[in-house]
């Protein structure tokens, strides 16, 4: 059984290359250390390879070669027990949200308190108030496939941090809401971040890089740099 190492790195990528079957390499020779309670965010042109390396952090894909260790393990030698309960400590937020979409908004932020066994009150407790806090108040029963694109955005973030995760990775998480709600999930992210969260945000929005003093990992070429907190990200790059 693997052990979680409370220290070192939360996530480390050691020479690794991510493809789709045979076709070319998406990112290559990647080196990446993620310090447990870090913030980052993650840019790159469309196409960059942002989803592909936030899925094989989520360890929905694995990496074509090289290193990829998550809690001190290394996921090379995990088998799909593990792999689930290292998923468990992670919260995603999905560029397609991946809801369920027949159930009711607060089912869905319900379910990783529902698997976690936490009593019904206590779930309507939290859960209304991550709803209110993202703005989905009054919508909270209505059925999801009947929600806005928006809508279903903050349904999927209060889903992914209900728990208070080890590990946040959202995937462009603000990409269907106004500026003024943008700010104020980036604001709940930094929260959660203060908690103890390392937390990866993929997004093009250059105001919230900018507003936000966070490093920067890059995807460009293939490969990967880390532009420090405060300092411009090329427009190229987003
Ligand atoms: N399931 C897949 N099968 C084959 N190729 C894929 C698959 N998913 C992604 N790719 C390819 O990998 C490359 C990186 O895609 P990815 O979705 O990671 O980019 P991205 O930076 O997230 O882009 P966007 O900003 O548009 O979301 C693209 O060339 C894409 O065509
Ligand atoms: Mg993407």
């Amino acid at each position: 059984m693997f052990e979680t190492q409370e220290t070192g790195p939360i996530i480390e990528l050691e020479k690794v290359g991510i493809r789709y079957g045979r076709g070319p390499e998406v990112l290559s020779n990647i080196d990446l250390s993620l310090q447990r309670g870090s913030f980052h965010f993650l840019t790159g042109k469309s196409g960059a390879g942002k989803t592909s390396l936030l899925s094989m952090m989520y360890l929905w894909q694995k990496p074509s070669r090289g290193r990829l260790s998550i809690f001190g393990n290394n996921v090379n030698f995990a088998n799909r027990n593990s792999l689930s309960l290292f998923r468990r400590r992670i919260g995603v937020v999905f560029q397609d949200f991946r809801l369920l979409e027949h159930v009711s908004a607060f089912d869905n932020v319900a379910l990783p308190l529902r698997v976690s066994g936490m009593s019904e009150k206590e779930i309507r407790k939290r859960v209304n108030e991550l709803l209110k806090w993202v703005e989905i108040d009054r919508s909270t029963s209505a059925i999801t496939s009947t929600l806005s694109g928006g809508e279903k955005q903050r349904v999927a973030i209060a889903r992914a941090v209900i728990n208070r995760p080890d590990i946040l990775l959202a995937d462009e998480p603000t990409g269907n809401v106004d500026n003024g709600i943008a700010t104020k999930l980036m604001k709940l992210f930094v929260e959660l971040n203060k908690l103890g969260t390392t937390v990866v945000i993929a997004t093009h929005n250059e105001n919230l890089i900018n507003e936000f003093k966070y490093p920067c990992i890059c995807l460009k070429n293939h490969n990967l740099t880390i532009v420090p907190a405060g300092e411009k990200i090329h427009d190229m790059e987003i």
